[in-house]
């Protein structure tokens, strides 16, 4: 993966992740803005698999031939779209926005929070799974190669700058 598109990802899972964590933060956010941020995790993590829909194609092709690590890997990404849906459909069901007149309210309340506790669980395991990659990102983040000049500038004896264009 080159730097900028390493860079652009690791911001954007880093994104996702505060998201996610911010949202069992009921008091602060207050239900419209919990509710917003919600549906913006949910569509941006719809974006993030977009983006690793090739890697899924791939582990879906030579599923049988699959190493542990792989099928690890992608059965916690099964956990966490099976919690995203479930958190999305409950809080969509609790919602101010359908405003149902439900009379098991509690029971709808406890599955949402039930969802969000198992998506917390995975998403903390996936996040151990993919350290290394996290790690290399932010080294490379903070470590930027420097400009060196070019070996051939180094090469040449002083006053004997030149360049492809100057020849012509
Ligand atoms: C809060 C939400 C999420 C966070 C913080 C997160 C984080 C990450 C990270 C750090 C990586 C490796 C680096 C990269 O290439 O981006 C990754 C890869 C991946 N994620 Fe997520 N992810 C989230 C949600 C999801 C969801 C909901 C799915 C699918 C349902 C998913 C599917 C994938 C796939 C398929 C990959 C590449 C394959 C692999 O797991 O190695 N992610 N994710
Ligand atoms: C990123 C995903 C989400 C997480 C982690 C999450 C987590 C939670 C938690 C932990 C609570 C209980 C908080 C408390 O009582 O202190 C809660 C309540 C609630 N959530 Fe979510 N939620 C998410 C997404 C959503 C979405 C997308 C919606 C609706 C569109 C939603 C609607 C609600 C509603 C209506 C309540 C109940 C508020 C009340 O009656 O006090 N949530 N959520």
């Amino acid at each position: 993966m080159k730097n900028n598109q390493q860079t652009f990802h690791l911001l954007f899972d880093i994104s996702l992740f505060t998201g996610f964590i911010i949202a069992f933060l009921l008091d602060w956010t207050g239900v419209i803005n919990h509710q917003w941020l919600g549906i913006a995790v949910i569509a941006g993590s719809l974006i993030h698999l977009l983006w690793h829909s090739a890697w899924v194609k791939n582990v879906l092709q030579r599923f049988a031939a699959l190493s542990d690590k792989l099928l690890i890997t992608f059965f916690v990404d099964v956990g966490l779209a099976f919690g995203f849906t479930g958190i999305l459909i409950t809080g969509l069901i609790l919602s101010t926005w359908l405003n149902l007149p439900l009379r098991n309210y509690l029971i709808w309340f406890n599955l949402h929070i039930a969802f969000s506790i198992e998506t917390l669980v995975v998403l903390v395991i996936k996040t151990m799974l993919h350290w290394r990659w996290i790690g290399t990102a932010i080294r490379n983040l903070f470590h930027r190669p420097a400009l060196l000049p070019s070996p051939l500038l180094i090469a040449l004896p002083q006053g004997q700058f030149h360049s492809s264009r100057a020849e012509k």
